[in-house]
């Protein structure tokens, strides 16, 4: 198999490229490199190769290394144990492939994927009239990442901010108001706070006619259908309560250093209209059945109590429509008008059976196929210190803005004590980009299906898996670039690198493999644990080789290099996954 390589390959990409063009068989396995302690990479793949072709591993092996051919890339390459291959690459493949993409800039020589989709990614979605909570972090902040990582990779992607402005509660609401006329203040007046607080007014005041009133109740049941057929003065009391969340929506988002389109808050409303066509289409086909007078979905392997089987309810008895409506609406709005070729769901893990009814009712009704496929990417909980879901000691869910105001105050502290030269303004400005990339990267790090402990402690800690940490490496790559004056960061191939220096470069030049890995996969802990290594291996780097006090001048010139674009990996990943990287800290 000839193989293509193109400059932005990585060393990885080439070697496994050139060993398969060494295996006697044309191009039939893959194999398995992977990155190695013995010798730079290891590769595994001729055991099953051999395994398959009935041949002596160890044979085979020989046989491969002795048609592989050193030079340029390869150094080194021997048989071990029952038929691996060690091999080490040049020194000089290493530093050309990094020159490459430090010439690249932005992108660092990473290329676009061929073939991109569209993708549409439904998250950060709060609700309407209502205060945002640690679960909504979630969404937003593991939302933005994976569309910092697909955006990356050439993947175009379209948000949908699927807020909660729709339903029987926004009755109760409007009722209120409309019997209680200028509570709501014109949204224009006010910030995110004193939006939050008329919201939680009104809110709490309905509420408790409506539990207190039965006619109120009434009238609040009315004001439901009227909102639902499209009464005007409804409508327009209605626009007032979204208005004012938005303000509040806007605020938090802010704070959360995160850019929110207006275009893209497409909340459950939107789908209003289409719904009776996609019951109507839903019943046609006959996907959705009559039950007791609603329009329901079954599903023979999900059951409830009793082993009676739980449907997805697509219209009520009494004709309304409710969440499962709107987001089978939707689906239609994003598959058939938006083009989208795959649907991503940042969604709490506790509504995927939700999801799941919801995807195999539009596979069903044609909308969801081979083509377009759907994933609902649940995320768990976020967890007290206790190891219990996270709430105040009076046991209230924890406000967002209060919790992320608690992060950047932290941080101030941290700042402040390691801050030399800072002015007290810079000092905030740092510690907010310190605090939310804290709590950002906290989240991004583990696992996204996996709960985590919201830790302020840790999570502002100079040692250990925190931004803090790799911010703290990039500021200080940044300090020796200034030191450096005159001295500028150049490549010298021709150079002998010392370990750390490879190890280092190995990494570096993995950045785009991984990132495509990680995007693929929804799992921006990948990329995280990517630049904490990336961190710890610069940070070994630059304890065994002296940057500036290096003996020779291409040697300072090329440490340089290594350095420049480390802290390059460390701003682009970062931004990837929203959070900033400060030039001093
Ligand atoms: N607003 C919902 C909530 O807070 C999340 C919406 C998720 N998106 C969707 N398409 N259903 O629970």
């Amino acid at each position: 198999m000839a193989s293509v390589t193109s400059l932005s390959d990585s060393v990885h990409q080439r070697l496994a490229a050139a060993l398969s063009a060494a295996v006697p068989q044309a191009g039939s396995a893959d194999p398995l490199l992977r990155r190695s302690d013995r010798a730079d990479f290891q590769a595994n793949g001729i055991l099953a190769l051999a395994k398959k072709e009935k041949a002596n591993p160890r044979e085979l092996a020989t046989q491969v290394v002795s048609r592989v051919e050193s030079g340029e890339l390869i150094k080194d390459v021997e048989v071990s144990g029952p038929g691996f291959l060690n091999i080490t690459v040049t020194d000089r493949a290493i530093t050309e492939n990094l020159a490459v993409r430090h010439a690249d800039g932005e992108r660092l020589g990473v290329p676009l994927k061929e073939n991109a989709g569209i993708t549409v990614v439904d998250y950060a979605q709060p609700n309407v009239a209502k205060e945002m909570h640690v679960g909504h972090l979630r969404s937003a902040v593991i939302g933005d990442a994976l569309r910092g990582m697909l955006d990356f990779t050439g993947e175009k992607t379209i948000g949908r901010h699927h807020i909660g402005d729709w339903g029987t509660q926004f009755g109760m609401l409007i009722q209120y108001l409309f019997e209680h006329p200028g509570e709501l203040a014109p949204a224009a007046d006010v910030d995110g706070q004193q939006a939050m607080s008329n919201l939680n007014r009104v809110y709490k005041a309905s509420r408790a006619l409506f539990d207190a009133d039965e006619e109120f109740k009434e009238r609040a049941r009315g004001r439901v259908v009227a909102l639902q057929s499209g009464d005007k003065e409804t409508l327009e009391l209605w626009q007032q309560f979204v208005d004012e969340s938005k303000v509040y929506f806007y605020s938090v988002f802010e704070k959360l250093d995160m850019e929110i389109r207006d275009e893209e808050i497409v909340g459950e409303s939107a789908y209003n209209e289409g719904m009776p066509e996609t019951a109507r289409l839903l019943e046609e086909m006959g996907v959705a059945v009559r039950s007791e007078g609603a329009l329901v979905v079954f599903f023979d392997e999900i059951r409830g109590k009793d082993d009676q089987p739980v449907p997805l309810i697509v219209q009520k008895a009494d004709g309304g429509f409710g969440y499962a409506a709107s987001d089978l609406t939707a689906i239609r709005n994003r598959v058939f008008d938006l083009r989208a070729t795959t649907l991503l769901y940042v969604v709490d893990v506790r509504q995927s059976l939700h999801f799941k009814m919801v995807f195999e009712t539009a596979r069903r009704a044609g909308w969801l196929s081979e083509h377009v496929t759907a994933h609902n990417m649940g995320y768990g909980t976020v967890l007290g210190a206790d190891g219990k879901p996270f709430k105040t000691r009076e046991g209230e869910t924890v406000r967002l803005e209060d919790l992320l105001d608690e992060a950047v105050q932290r941080a101030a502290e941290v700042v402040r004590e390691k801050a030399q030269d800072l002015t007290e303004d810079e000092i905030q400005e740092r510690a907010a980009q310190v605090g939310i990339g804290a709590v950002k990267y906290a989240d991004l790090s583990t696992s996204p299906n996996r709960d985590y402990k919201f830790d302020l402690d840790q999570m502002v800690s100079l040692n250990g898996d925190t931004s803090v940490y790799l911010q703290y490496a990039y500021a200080r790559i940044q300090s020796i670039l200034r030191k450096a004056g005159e001295t500028k960061p150049v490549a010298h191939p021709e150079l002998e690198l010392a370990p750390a220096e490879r190890a280092l470069g190995l990494h570096l030049d993995s950045f785009g493999d991984t990132v495509f890995e990680a995007a693929a996969e929804y799992a921006p802990h990948k990329l995280a644990a990517y630049l904490y290594q990336l961190a710890s291996l610069y940070t070994t780097f630059y304890d065994k080789c002296p940057v500036l006090k290096a003996e020779a001048p291409e040697q300072i010139e090329n440490r340089l290099f290594l350095c420049d674009i480390t802290a390059r990996t460390l701003h682009r990943g970062m931004g990837l996954l929203g959070i900033r990287t400060p030039e001093r800290l």
